[in-house]
């Protein structure tokens, strides 16, 4: 229904700076051992001196435009998922179009935290769809590193920084890429996944107790919720889709516990190289995981194109998205 989408292009950039679990043994009473026995993460890129989340987005966003073949002055909307850009405003969006020169593109951020990229691709599908636009840049890019409270060994060990970026266009021949889309919101389970905005009180009234700008979780509750609801939501955006299950050749989670990879692809019935996973080299990057994951399974051949696949996130809110597509050959 509607104007066919094409993933014209995706691409990724990571910060050089790597930190691994026994690194972090230097600052946390935690080890090697605990960390990638419950969440299978080894190491993760962090944000150094003064690298920005945006500048992630930049080249990100480069990389994926240099697939997509589109000419960056055609870009109708560029779309960002940043937990934490540079600046509340400008927006992450407006400092990428400012340094790729997408001048006639329309510009904002979302926040729907590491489901934001899904719910980027939900609102640029509907904008092609209904003739709105044409090209959208959707960058997703996290530099949580910068929002962790390196003493709370719970919750620092579990994230990672990294930006990913897709194009989609309109489509060249009748094919739809985008086969169906759920999204959903659970604001009543916001207390799981929080991470406070700062701010002083006006000195003429009674000062506020400044809340500090740390993540802080309640993982057995993310972990229970997303292993009790998730599944259920994936079926249902297989079925809308018109797909079977069993053609579809490939799970992209959102890489936020390897543990909660592995349930998925149990309960999906997936073969386990058919679930694609690197969160033993990157953690939990929020937002931009999914689009890291795809572009880097594709380039190093784990994914073969064209396919199908699912990709799905969720984090704080709840939020959770889930998108069927089809992936053609050359996107990254
Ligand atoms: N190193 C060593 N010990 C640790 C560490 C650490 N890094 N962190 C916690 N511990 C200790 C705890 O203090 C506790 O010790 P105690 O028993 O003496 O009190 C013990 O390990 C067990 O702690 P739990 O929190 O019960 O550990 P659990 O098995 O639940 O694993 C984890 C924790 C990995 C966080 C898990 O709950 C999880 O992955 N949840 C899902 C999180 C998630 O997916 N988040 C994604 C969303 S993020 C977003 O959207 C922004």
């Amino acid at each position: 229904m509607g104007i066919p989408i094409k993933i014209a292009g995706i691409g990724f950039k990571v910060p050089d700076s790597v930190i691994t679990n026994d690194d972090l043994t230097k600052i946390l009473d935690t080890s090697d051992e605990w960390i990638r026995t419950r969440t299978g993460i080894e190491k993760r890129h962090v944000l150094s001196g003064n690298e920005t989340a945006v500048e992630m987005g930049i080249e990100a966003a480069k990389n994926a435009l240099l697939k997509s073949n589109i000419d960056v002055n055609s870009i109708d909307y560029i779309i960002a998922a940043a937990s934490l850009g540079t600046h509340v405003y400008p927006s992450t969006a407006c400092e990428i179009q400012s340094a790729i020169g997408a001048v006639n593109a329309v510009c904002f951020d979302i926040t729907a935290a590491c489901s934001g990229f899904i719910y980027a691709i939900g609102i640029a599908r509907s904008f092609i769809k209904s003739g709105e636009a044409k090209n959208v840049l959707i960058v997703a890019t996290e530099g949580l590193s910068r929002c962790m409270d390196w003493t709370d060994r719970a919750s620092c060990v579990l994230f990672g920084d990294g930006a990913g970026a897709m194009v989609l266009t309109v489509s060249d021949d009748t094919q739809d890429d985008i086969l169906a889309i759920d999204l959903k919101s659970e604001g009543n389970l916001g207390n799981f996944i929080k991470m406070p905005t700062p701010g002083k009180n006006c000195p003429l009234v009674e000062p506020n107790d400044e809340p500090k700008m740390f993540v802080t979780m309640n993982g057995k509750e993310v972990y229970k919720y997303v292993v009790t609801k998730l599944p259920s939501y994936i079926e249902n955006c297989v079925s809308k889709s018109g797909l079977k299950m069993s053609e579809i050749d490939y799970l992209v989670p959102h890489q936020a516990n390897m543990r909660i990879i592995e349930a998925l692809e149990q309960r999906l019935d997936f073969d386990p190289k058919n679930v694609i996973s690197n969160i033993q080299n990157y953690a939990n990057t929020s937002a931009a995981s999914i689009p890291i994951a795809l572009t880097e399974a594709i380039s190093q051949g784990k994914m073969k194109l064209p396919c199908t696949a699912i990709l799905t996130g969720f984090g704080a809110g709840m939020t959770v998205g889930t998108t069927v597509v089809r992936l053609r050959e050359g996107i990254a």
